[in-house]
Order: C-alpha cells, then structure tokens, then sequence
C-alpha cells in the first residue's frame, strides 16, 4: 500500500485540535469502506489507513481553525478518495468549515453530521464561493445549529451547500420554522427529511405562500415524530409536491385516521402511518399506493379497498381476526404478527386460496387457541411452499388452553378433531403434505381425546387421563403412540 504522509501532517499543523480521549489510532469498520477516528488518532501514522477509506468519520472532537494556520495551502486535501464524511459527537467552528470547503474532495458527495454543534463564534469573512458543490446528500441529525448560519448574509453558503443537492435531512434539530428564501433553495430536492422537528402546522402551510415555490422532483418526504394530529393541514404544503411518491408520517399522534382527498389523489407509492396511536382508518383511498406501513398501532379491525396494494404491514396492533384479502388482488406481503389472531383460517370467511397469493407471511406472536378449529390454520402453515412464512414454527404459539400454552403450534398433533371437508384448496397440496405419512389432521389415528405434543416441543403437560404422547416425526416417520 503506498501512502502519502503528507496531506495529513499538514492538515493536522493546520488545525487546532483538542480531545479529551486519549490518542487511538483510527479504525476501520467490518466492510473496510469507513475509517472511523478521533482527531488525535490521525496523530499515529497508523492512522494513514484512512487515505484509502471511502468514508471518513471523525468523532468526539473539537474542530476549529487557528489564526496561524489560516494562511496554509490545504489543496492536496483533495486528493483524498473519501465519497462520504461523517462528523459524529463533534463541535465545529464555521471558520473551521469554511477554510475547508474549497479543499474538500471532488468525490466527496455526501456528508452526515450527527450529534455535533455548529458554532459561529466571532464573525468571519466569508471566501468566495463561486461554484456549486457536488454534494448531493446532507443529513444534520440531532444537531444544533447557530440560528445565524440560517440568515441572508450566509446565502452565498447555502447557494454553495444546496445548489447540487437531490438529498437533504434535518432531523432532530429544533426546525421551528421553514421561511420562502430557504424554501426556495431547496426547491430542486428529490428526499427531505424534516422528521423529529418542532415544525407547527402553521409554519408548514405558510409555505404555499411563497410565490412561484414548487417541488417539483420532491418524490420522498418525512415528517416522522411531527407531533401531528392530523393528515388535513398537510394538504396545502403538499400541494407543492406533485410528484411526491412517499410519505412518511410515522411516529406521529393521529388517533383516528380520516385520509384527505388531496391525498387520494396523490401518485403516493409508500405511506407509512406506524407509531401513531391509530384505533380507526377512514377513507383511505388510493389509485397507487403500493405499500402502507400500519404497525405498532391499536387497531381492532382492517379493512380495506386499496386494489394496488402489495405489502402491507399491521404488525403490533389488536387485530382478532385476518383482514379480508378479496380486494386486494396484489397483495405479495402481509404481516399481522403481535396481533390478538387465535387463529389464520376460519372456515370460509377466509379462503386459504387467497393466502396462497402472498410470497411473505409474517402471523407469529399471536395468541393461538390450540383446539380444532386451529388444524386448518396448522394445515396450510405446514403445507404451503409458495408463501414463507419467516416467523414459523418458532413464533407460532399457543395461548390457551392452559395445559397447551407455550407449546409451538407445529408441534400439536388435533388427530381427534374431525377430518376437514374436502375444500378446493386441498387440491393444493405440495411439500411435505404431499408425502402420505405426513398428512397431519387427514388420518385418524385413534380417539383420545385433546390434542397431544410430541416430547420436543417445549412445555411437557400432564393431566387425568392416561398421556399419551404423539410422536409427530415429520417426513421421516408416521405417527408413533406410546400409550
Ligand atoms: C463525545 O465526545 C466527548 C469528547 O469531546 C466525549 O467525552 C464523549 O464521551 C463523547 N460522547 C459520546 C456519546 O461518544
Ligand atoms: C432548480 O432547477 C432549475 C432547472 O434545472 C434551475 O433553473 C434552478 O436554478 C434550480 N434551483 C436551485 C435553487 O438550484
Ligand atoms: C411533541 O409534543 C410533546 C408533548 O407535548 C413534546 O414533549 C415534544 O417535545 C413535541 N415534539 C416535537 C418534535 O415538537
Ligand atoms: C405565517 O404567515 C403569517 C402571515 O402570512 C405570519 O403572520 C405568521 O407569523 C407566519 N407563521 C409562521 C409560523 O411562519
Ligand atoms: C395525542 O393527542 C391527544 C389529543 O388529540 C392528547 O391527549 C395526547 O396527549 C397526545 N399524545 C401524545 C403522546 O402527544
Ligand atoms: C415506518 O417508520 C418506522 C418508524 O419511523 C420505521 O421503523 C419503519 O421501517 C418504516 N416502515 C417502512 C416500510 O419504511
Ligand atoms: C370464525 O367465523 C365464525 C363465523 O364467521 C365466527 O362466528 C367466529 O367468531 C370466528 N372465529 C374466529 C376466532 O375468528
Ligand atoms: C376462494 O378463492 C378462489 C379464487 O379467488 C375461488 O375460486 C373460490 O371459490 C373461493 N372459495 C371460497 C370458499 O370462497
């Protein structure tokens, strides 16, 4: 490996840097793209490991620019091959940024500050700054920003910083407001993340005020963790964003979900409404949306119409029975785990035939009732190998009855539960159904009563009448009873 001392001695006589963490060389992560390092790690020539790094992270430092060191030539700061910068847990001085910013790589297009402050300080001049930076992504999360880095005199910073972006996040940065000179900077962004921000709905509608202001290429919003009650007041600052393809409102206090028309309309793709408290959706109505985030809300009862749909995620609320697939014709993944389901299939109210549709099932975590009426939900869960079902066996348990609970639903043998009619989806029977010996709940074995465990699965259970443990041995075997 060649490397080049240079560059990184003279960077380091060029600033002033203070750490409280004793020198560590710095380190590269697990994939060997990022090169993460303290400040005084870049003391250790070890640390020159970095020239080859295509991230760069700095950390828990003090970064400010002295007076002396002013007058360097930083210019072979450029030859560095970093496309990404990260300063984490760091204090950054802007005269430290702006003796930088002419000397920051050609490659370099992304930079993510996390956990830092942005100071001012005294005033300084700002260097001209004639072009506009290649940066296409910046992300300033939980960051606090001088307020004065946001006034005019700063413009010929933003013009720099904004002119080339297609990708821009605030997040957790105390955003109260979004003025028409800032808005219209921004105009040309394609992903804006604005979540976790005190931003009021008066400050977002103000924004359609701002004459001849449109996003026309914003296709990505997030408005995570906005303290919203509602989708309503969204309708006017969204009417800026014609081509708005996902929303993202998770993370919010809705409640009751009333979608808006002006979001019926939308050309939406994604909509993501978890962590929002949501007991009841109305109207949700869409020509596009193709995946609906609903997770880790109350909702008792789903619903719904949305002809375009093929993922949909209600993971985490209090369904007790499956949504009805009829209307959803595209459905490819569904997940209703840690919900309050005793059971998947219930006779006809829900065609196995339209489950069968799916490629991804996720249904754990759900309070199985392990009787009868459970073999046909034990039926398809074993029988199916189009869908995968991810979470099974591991997480499919049983709730009650009591003498079952704990007891994995694979492992349950309902041999004296009648033999289920003849339905037409019998006539799907692949995989390990489709071997004689392995038709779990077809044969009658014998006629005692409740359902038994085979010895691996888990809780063992004792009761009155003489045990009687079914060996269920998948492919293998047949059944085995030991009486
Ligand atoms: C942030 O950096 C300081 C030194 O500047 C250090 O003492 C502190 O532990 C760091 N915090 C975290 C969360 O790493
Ligand atoms: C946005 O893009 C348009 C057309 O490419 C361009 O004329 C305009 O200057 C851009 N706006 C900004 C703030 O860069
Ligand atoms: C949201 O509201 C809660 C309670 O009123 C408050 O503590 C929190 O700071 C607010 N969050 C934001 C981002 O405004
Ligand atoms: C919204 O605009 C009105 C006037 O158009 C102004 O009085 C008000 O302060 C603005 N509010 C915010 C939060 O920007
Ligand atoms: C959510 O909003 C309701 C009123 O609409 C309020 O009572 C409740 O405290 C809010 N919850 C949070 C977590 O902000
Ligand atoms: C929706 O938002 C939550 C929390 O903000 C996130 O964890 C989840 O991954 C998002 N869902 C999708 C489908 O992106
Ligand atoms: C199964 O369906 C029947 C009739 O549709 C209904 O009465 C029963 O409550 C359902 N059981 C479950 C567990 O959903
Ligand atoms: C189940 O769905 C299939 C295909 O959509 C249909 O042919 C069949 O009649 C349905 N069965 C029941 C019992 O609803």
């Amino acid at each position: 490996m060649k490397l080049n001392h240079r560059p990184i001695l003279l960077l380091l006589l060029g600033l002033t840097v203070t750490s409280g963490a004793a020198t560590s060389p710095c380190t590269f992560t697990e994939d060997w793209t990022r090169c993460v390092c303290d400040i005084m790690g870049l003391h250790n020539p070890q640390s020159l490991i970095c020239m080859d790094a295509l991230e760069l992270e700095l950390r828990d430092s003090r970064l400010e620019f002295s007076e002396m060191a002013a007058a360097l030539d930083l210019s072979y700061l450029q030859s560095m091959r970093i496309n990404k910068l990260i300063l984490n847990n760091v204090t950054i001085s802007f005269s430290f940024i702006m003796r930088l910013i002419p000397f920051l790589p050609h490659e370099l297009k992304e930079i993510d500050i996390i956990s830092s402050a942005l100071e001012v300080g005294r005033p300084v001049q700002l260097p001209e700054l004639r072009e506009a930076s290649q940066l296409t992504a910046l992300l300033l999360e939980d960051v606090a920003v001088d307020p004065s880095l946001l006034q005019p005199s700063f413009q010929p910073l933003h013009r720099w910083l904004f002119g080339s972006l297609a990708s821009l996040g605030l997040v957790r940065s105390g955003l109260a407001e979004i003025d028409c000179d800032w808005a219209q900077r921004v105009e040309n962004l394609t992903d804006l993340d604005l979540s976790e921000n005190p931003v009021s709905y008066t400050g977002l509608q103000n924004i359609s005020h701002c004459s001849s202001l449109s996003f026309k290429s914003l296709k990505s919003l997030h408005l995570s963790g906005s303290n919203l009650t509602s989708l309503q007041p969204l309708c006017t600052p969204l009417s800026l964003t014609p081509a708005l393809a996902r929303l993202d409102v998770s993370r919010n206090n809705f409640s009751i979900i009333h979608f808006p028309r002006c979001l019926q309309v939308k050309p939406l793709r994604t909509l993501n409404l978890s962590h929002s408290g949501i007991t009841e959706v109305h109207s949700l109505l869409s020509a596009s949306l193709e995946e609906l985030d609903l997770s880790y809300n109350s909702l008792e009862v789903f619903s719904s119409p949305l002809q375009t749909l093929k993922k949909l995620y209600l993971s985490y609320n209090r369904l007790i029975r499956l949504p009805s697939l009829d209307n959803l014709p595209r459905l490819k993944q569904l997940k209703v785990d840690s919900n309050l389901l005793s059971l998947l299939i219930n006779g006809t109210s829900v065609n196995t035939s339209k489950l069968e549709q799916l490629d991804v099932l996720h249904a754990g975590r759900n309070p199985y009732r392990c009787d009868c009426a459970l073999s046909e939900t034990i039926n398809f869960l074993d029988s199916t190998d189009s869908v995968s079902v991810e979470d099974y066996p591991e997480e499919f348990l049983c709730a009650s009855p009591e003498a079952q609970q704990g007891t994995q639903i694979m492992n349950l043998s309902l041999e004296s539960c009648e033999k289920p009619k003849p339905t037409s989806e019998t006539q799907h029977h692949h995989g390990r159904t489709s071997s004689p010996t392995a038709q779990q709940g077809t044969e009658i074995m014998n006629s005692s009563l409740g359902p038994s465990v085979k010895p691996t699965g888990g809780t063992r259970h004792h009761h009155g009448s003489p045990l009687c443990l079914t060996l269920f041995v998948g492919l293998l075997s047949g059944l085995i009873c030991f009486c």
